[in-house]
């Protein structure tokens, strides 16, 4: 799966942006600038395909928060606007998927008040030279390409808060939208993770095989526990934590009830540390090297900051996870260290995505209206 590009209008610093995305992107960029809003927006586009995008708005806010604080030409009919062009390389085939969010008419029947509403969305998947509607919903009404290939009318109607792509998706009928859910809700998010002391990834965890890193890190020590003992194969997962804890080797007793792990340092070989002993960096570089070698790989791994609490001398092999990490999934970078830029530059050839603000709003520099990078044709 590849996220080719992403588009969002009117949400906060996300004025009008499109944009190409690549297999590997780093955005940089001064603080306030929106590299944040773009990773969140992204994590928009698989609320929505989970069924909660009005849930994640009136959460951070509501509408009033997030909707672009600018100059607005039709506030009646103005609108949050996502969109995403996702190629699955399996099906040879193109989905694009667009969703729109707006205010509650004032005059509305009673009811939630503060809720966005969603009011337009489309599916649409290419495998030939036309793309093909597959979803389309304005307001509460629902078309649907059925299993005779014509566009029919889905007997539910959606709810001012749902989104169609969830409801139809569950329904199972419909091949191509399960298909474009499955690969948005396998992306991974990772941004402030906890590394305090009762931080989940310094807990112990119930033994359950683990291919996948949970968002809070909770499940860290049965996802070492899932490569040490069920793959057998941790070569990358040493030679990293050796690589940034001067020769620290990982320890992984065989689960009981609950998975457990350690860290063996060259200075004590007969100690182990537990996570509760362990730095914040530390407890940080472990958690982000789960998120980026789990035993399953995700489709696309984002991270905020991942440089966070860590020394310039872990930012190397931070780099060559993220290099190794970006052999089966798409990463999405966000970070203040020019370092990690330019060591994941050296490692995968991308240039850093340098994010700016023009007239208040979001934007990539170099970019031009079609979202393409003038540096990408080199
Ligand atoms: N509704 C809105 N309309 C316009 N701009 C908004 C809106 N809501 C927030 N912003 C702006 O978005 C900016 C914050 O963006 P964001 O959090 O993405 O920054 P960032 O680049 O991640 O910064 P940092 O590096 O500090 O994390 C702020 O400057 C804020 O003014
Ligand atoms: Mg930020």
């Amino acid at each position: 799966m590849l996220l080719r590009s992403m588009f969002a209008a009117n949400y906060r610093s996300l004025r009008s942006i499109r944009m190409d995305l690549a297999g590997v992107n780093v955005f940089i960029g001064e603080n306030g600038v929106g590299k944040s809003n773009l990773y969140r927006a992204l994590q928009l586009v698989q609320a929505a395909v989970r069924g909660n995008l009005a849930y994640e708005i009136a959460a951070e806010g509501g509408m009033a928060s997030a909707l672009w604080s600018g100059p607005r030409r039709d506030e009646k009919n103005f609108r949050i606007k996502l969109d995403v062009e996702v190629l699955d390389e399996e099906r040879a085939a193109t989905f694009r998927y667009r969703v729109e969010a707006g205010l509650r008419p004032p005059k509305a029947a009673a009811g939630f008040a503060f809720e966005p509403q969603i009011k337009a969305e489309e599916l649409s998947v290419e495998t030939g030279s036309r793309p093909v509607t597959m979803v389309k919903r304005m307001g509460p009404g629902i078309m649907v390409r059925g299993e005779r290939g014509r566009m029919e009318e889905y007997p539910e109607q959606a709810m001012t808060s749902e989104t169609a792509i969830a409801l139809l998706g569950d329904a199972g009928h419909y091949p191509e939208v399960g298909a474009f859910r499955r690969m948005v809700e396998g992306w991974r998010f990772f941004h402030g993770v906890r590394t305090d002391r009762d931080s989940p990834l310094r807990r112990p965890c119930l033994a359950v095989t683990s291919p996948l890193l949970d968002q809070d890190g909770g499940n860290l020590a049965a996802v070492f526990a899932t490569l040490v003992h069920t793959r057998q194969d941790t070569v990358d997962l040493g030679r990293a934590i050796a690589a940034a804890f001067g020769g620290a080797k990982l320890h992984v007793p065989e689960p009981g009830e609950s998975a457990e792990f350690g860290l063996v340092f060259p200075d004590f070989p007969n100690r182990v540390f537990h996570p509760r002993e362990l730095s914040d960096g530390q407890i940080r570089f472990l958690g982000l090297a789960a998120a980026l070698m789990s035993y399953r790989q995700p489709p696309l791994i984002a991270l905020n900051e991942p440089e966070a609490s860590l020394h310039p001398d872990m930012l190397p092999p931070l780099a060559d996870m993220i290099a190794e990490a970006a052999r089966s999934s798409q990463i999405w970078i966000v970070t203040h260290s020019e370092q990690l830029a330019s060591a994941v530059e050296e490692r995968c050839g991308v240039r850093p995505k340098r994010v700016i603000r023009k007239d208040g709003a979001t934007w990539i520099e170099g970019m031009r209206l079609t979202g393409f990078i003038e540096d990408d044709e080199n």
